[in-house]
């Protein structure tokens, strides 16, 4: 159903869960408005000075090649100028995706995990919205029907990588040679974070094979071991053996490194609730864990709720900007299964993402803080009275996870609050980080003005920040997670949205 911001009749057969999305003005028209210019201007530069590079370096005018070097920034930005309509952008990306040769690269090592969730995720998402809600974008079908078979060139380019004694997969991959790296494990996020990209192809084009891969990987993930390597139900290690499948360590975390394992548990879930059920029972195991044994409110503002990394005992008050997708992720959940207690955890953990936002001189979070009382720094005391946490790294890299959670709270709320967070977040960014020919990532987020530029404009500005910016400010679409849990799309860790393959 698509809500339209004047039709009234559009309006009475709403259904009420979804009321509050549909009573915007022209403030949030204005809001959705702003986020397209910043689009059209990120890829200008992009299309300028670094197309068909992976990524623009606004400052001066430089690329890099640090994804591939296929168009990173090009195959990212694809379903985002599709869900904005942005026409002249689909077409010029629609006709350069044709002239990739995914069977060669450059680069000297290629990430398995990163090429999924680029460019898989991308091809397949721009697949599912030109071919379907978007279709009225595209006059030459043969150009969608490309998206599909490239993702299936490159799916049977990297699927060597599975080609191990366990099925777990090698992650850095020299694609010329089908060799790799030679390292003998691999990480939780860089194995747990395939199944919905890779069913999703076989899905499509009926090759069981690309899905059996993928899930054979992840069955050493949801059924763990040793038995010591799952401390508490569901919460695993960091690393698995190539070899064997078995995990090596006991470390816990949902921040970087491991984050979109447990991401894609529920996410898989919602792409087909007929078949992998499972998957859902395992992320409800780690979701009630990480209630029961990691939560952490710091000492001076114990309203907000992180989350501990457990080290063998040890827990470490830790997090990272990558981990505020929890908030989201426990939102999509609750509303899917039906869980007002995981819709609530999924807002505290909003709340407490905001306030690394908030506290800020940029009012735009670091990528890694911490609440330990003992480890605070000297010249952060004030800061850490003020805000509840203090700062460990403070750059800001176009990351879109804490926007990425507004998006969820609002879509599953309707509470306007969120979208207010997301406007301020957006123009915050907007003002910061724009410079030269784009945008860069930044310095220091606690200092006015950002204390410099990293000069990368990274793939997930165009694929994740811009539209979880634009899509929180605008009509409801297909694509639009529902608050009532019956969506007909999924995105992947990439904000690429995939059609749900099962019944809601
Ligand atoms: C690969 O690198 C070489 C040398 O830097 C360059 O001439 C060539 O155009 C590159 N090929 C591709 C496909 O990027
Ligand atoms: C199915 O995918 C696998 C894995 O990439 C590939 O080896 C095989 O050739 C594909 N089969 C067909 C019929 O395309
Ligand atoms: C594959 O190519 C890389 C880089 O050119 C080289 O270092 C490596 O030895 C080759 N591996 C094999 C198995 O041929
Ligand atoms: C965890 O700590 C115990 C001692 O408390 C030690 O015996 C064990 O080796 C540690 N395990 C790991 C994986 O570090
Ligand atoms: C975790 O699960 C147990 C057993 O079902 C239940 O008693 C407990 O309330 C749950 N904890 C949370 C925080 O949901
Ligand atoms: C910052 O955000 C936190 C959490 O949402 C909130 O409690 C606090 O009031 C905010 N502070 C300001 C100055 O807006
Ligand atoms: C976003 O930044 C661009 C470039 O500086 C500027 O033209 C535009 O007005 C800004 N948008 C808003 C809403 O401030």
């Amino acid at each position: 159903m698509r809500f339209s911001t004047v039709s009234l009749a559009a309006l009475t057969v709403a259904s009420p869960a979804l009321a509050s999305p549909v009573s915007r003005g022209d403030t949030e028209s204005e809001r959705a408005n702003a986020v397209k210019q910043a689009f059209q201007i990120a890829w200008d530069g992009y299309y300028a000075h670094a197309f068909p590079h992976d990524q623009l370096h606004p400052v001066d005018n430089g690329y890099d090649d640090n994804y591939d070097g296929w168009g990173a920034s090009a195959v990212d930005a694809i379903s985002t100028a599709a869900i904005m309509g942005n026409q002249q952008v689909v077409d010029q990306i629609l006709n350069y995706i044709p002239t990739i040769d995914f069977k060669y690269s450059n680069e000297t090592t290629i990430s398995l995990f990163e090429t999924t969730i680029r460019y898989l995720g991308g091809l397949l998402a721009g697949y599912d919205l030109l071919s379907g809600p978007a279709a009225n974008l595209v006059s030459d079908k043969s150009k969608v029907h490309a998206l599909l078979s490239q993702a299936q060139v490159l799916a049977d380019t990297l699927s060597y990588a599975f080609e191990t004694p366990s099925g777990v997969p090698y992650n850095n991959l020299l694609i010329n040679n089908r060799s790799n790296d030679g390292s003998t494990t691999n990480g939780l996020a860089t194995t747990g974070s395939l199944i919905i990209e890779w069913t999703h192809l076989a899905d499509l084009t009926g090759n069981e094979t690309y899905a059996q891969l993928a899930q054979k990987a992840e069955s050493y993930l949801i059924h763990p071991q040793p038995s010591w390597a799952e401390p508490f139900p569901g919460l695993v290690g960091s690393t698995i053996d190539i070899a064997t499948g078995e995990f090596t360590d006991n470390y816990v975390t949902w921040n970087g490194g491991d984050d979109s394992f447990y991401e894609y548990l529920i996410k898989f879930f919602v792409y087909d609730q007929s078949r992998f059920s499972e998957y859902r029972d395992v992320w409800l195991a780690a979701a009630n864990s990480t209630l029961e044994h990691l939560l952490s409110h710091p000492a001076p503002k114990p309203e907000l709720t992180f989350v501990n990394i457990w080290d063998n005992g040890t827990l470490i008050s830790t997090s990272e900007h990558l981990t505020g997708f929890i908030g989201g992720n426990f939102l999509l959940a609750g509303s899917v299964l039906g869980r007002q207690d995981l819709i609530d955890a999924g807002l505290a953990f909003t709340d407490s993402w905001h306030a690394t936002y908030n506290s800020t001189a940029t009012k735009i979070g670091p990528e890694v803080f911490a609440w330990d009382e003992a480890g605070v720094p000297a010249d952060q005391e004030a800061f850490y009275k003020e805000a509840g946490f203090y700062i460990t790294s403070a750059d800001y890299v176009l990351r879109p996870e804490v926007i990425e959670s507004y998006y969820y709270a609002y879509r599953i709320t309707g509470d306007t609050k969120y979208q207010d967070w997301a406007w301020d977040a957006f123009l915050a960014i907007n003002s910061t980080c724009h410079v030269g020919s784009g945008y860069s990532g930044i310095q220091n987020v606690n200092i006015a003005g950002g204390d410099g530029f990293d000069n990368v404009q990274e793939s997930f500005l165009f694929a994740e920040v811009l539209k979880y910016s634009y899509m929180i400010h605008a009509e409801d679409a297909d694509w639009q997670t529902k608050a009532d849990g019956l969506n007909k799309f999924v995105f992947n860790t990439e904000a690429h949205p995939f059609k749900i393959a099962g019944p809601a």
